[in-house]
């Protein structure tokens, strides 16, 4: 091609000249590396979903923070209804608890919770009330001469909180072929 400027008008109206100028290389070579990059990114997050999207790395991202807040909370021992609640959202805490429940309280509450010897704690009816402190001084005092024992003694604190929040995360479940209710009808605002 000559260097001629003339040579590289390809319109021209009322005057106005339109150039043919060729992109440099380095602008076209960075133009097809990021089609490149938005093809494979895509490829690697959405159709092969080999990598985690912001969605699940938000998750993750969240249950370490309430695995760190639950260990926070065991750790000061004070067992307040949000201390509570804080520690139903850890899966950690919830699973640990489930664990100390089938070794320890499901030979009267039946492995799922819902009730033999001891009242289904998966329905909305509480004979000591529902609210999670509440629950959280049945299991840690007992109730004395009912047939259920303190385990606050025998389990120590970190167990019994983790008993209660697994409790806790029953509440209102209604497993099949639980025991009928006993006690007072409660609903709960907090259940997740
Ligand atoms: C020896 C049998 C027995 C064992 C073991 C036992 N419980 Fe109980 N539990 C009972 C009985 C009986 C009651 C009902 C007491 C009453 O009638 O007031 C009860 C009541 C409760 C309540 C109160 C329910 C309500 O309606 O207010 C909770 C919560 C509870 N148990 C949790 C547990 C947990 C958690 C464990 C294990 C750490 C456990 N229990 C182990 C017999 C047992």
């Amino acid at each position: 091609m000559s260097d001629d400027p003339q040579d590289k008008i390809i319109h021209e109206i009322d005057g106005i000249q339109e150039y043919d100028n060729k992109l440099p290389n380095w602008w076209l070579y960075t133009l097809y590396g990021t089609m490149v990059f938005a093809v494979g990114y895509w490829f690697h997050y959405h159709v092969g979903q080999f990598g985690e999207g912001p969605e699940a790395q938000y998750q993750v991202e969240v249950a370490k923070a309430n695995a760190e807040q639950a260990a926070r909370i065991k750790a000061a021992g004070v067992m307040t209804p949000e201390a509570l609640a804080a520690l139903v959202k850890d899966k950690g805490t919830v699973e640990q608890g489930k664990q100390v429940f089938a070794a320890t309280c499901a030979s009267c509450h039946r492995q799922d919770g819902g009730g033999v010897v001891g009242p289904n704690l998966t329905d909305e009816f509480w004979l000591h009330g529902g609210a999670p402190e509440r629950v959280y001084k049945s299991i840690k005092d007992g109730i004395a001469d009912k047939g259920m024992p303190a385990w606050m003694p025998v389990l120590g604190p970190d167990r019994v909180s983790a008993v209660t929040a697994y409790v806790i995360s029953l509440r209102g479940t209604n497993v099949a072929g639980g025991k009928a209710p006993q006690g007072e009808r409660e609903s709960f605002s907090m259940r997740d």
